[in-house]
């Protein structure tokens, strides 16, 4: 399978949003990856629906929305009306995940769950068949720019483990800190989906950084 390269828009240009889209729309990224934040479960507020909305609108490719919310259950169903094809939710924000996992597939929706760095991955053991999507945090959530943490490495290892062990097609993305220079070793250790902010937006040319980092990944 190849690897997915999904560009944050967290660290997008708000005020040139449209512009943004396109340049993702037209490079060599797979998924949008959109952080919604609540300023309760993360100490920060990105943006809300109306945004979503306007994203939804110009974005051509897989939308891969990460829920750092306090309770998501009251918002499942809005984010797929919203056009989310990915939801992901922080398994530190929900007390009956099962349940929360099943009412994301039953709105059309791969569920994705979100791990802080300090989460064990063993509380997945009971879940990770239900689980589309295992999203390793390599940075504490709420913001953009922040360095990756080098224990990801080890986490990615032991996930891999028990999805295999347990027969799961589950994939791995790793969100918040990533550059070209541990790309490579992320995709050794086992990761599916790099999710890429700063390093791709903060860029000179976001295109080339894309297809750059693609390269890298997929040859
Ligand atoms: C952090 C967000 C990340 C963030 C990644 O809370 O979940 O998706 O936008 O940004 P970078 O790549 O800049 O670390
Ligand atoms: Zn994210």
């Amino acid at each position: 399978m190849s690897i997915k390269i999904a560009p944050s828009i967290l660290a997008a240009d708000f005020a040139n949003l449209q512009r943004d889209i396109e340049m993702v729309n037209q490079s060599e990224a797979h998924w949008f990856h959109i952080d919604i934040m609540d300023g309760v479960f993360v100490p920060n507020i990105s943006f809300g629906m109306p945004v979503l909305e306007a994203i939804t609108k110009h974005a051509k490719k897989t939308i891969d929305v990460h829920l750092m919310i306090v309770d998501p259950d009251r918002y499942i169903k809005t984010f797929a009306d919203l056009g989310s094809n990915i939801l992901t939710v922080h398994y530190e924000a929900c007390n009956h995940l099962h349940r929360t996992l099943q009412a994301i597939k039953a709105e059309g929706m791969k569920a994705g769950v979100a791990l802080n760095p300090h989460t064990n991955v063993s509380l997945l053991e009971d879940t990770i068949k239900d689980i589309d999507l295992v999203c390793l945090m390599s940075v504490n959530p709420g913001f953009g720019g922040q360095s990756f943490i080098e224990n990801t490495y080890k986490k990615i290892a032991q996930l891999k483990e028990i999805i295999t062990r347990n027969g799961a097609s589950t994939k791995i993305e790793i969100d918040g800190g990533v550059t070209d220079k541990n790309a490579s070793q992320l995709v050794e250790a086992g990761a599916d989906v790099l999710v890429a902010g700063s390093f791709v937006f903060r860029s000179e040319n976001p295109l080339m950084t894309v297809s750059d980092l693609n390269k890298q990944v997929n040859s």
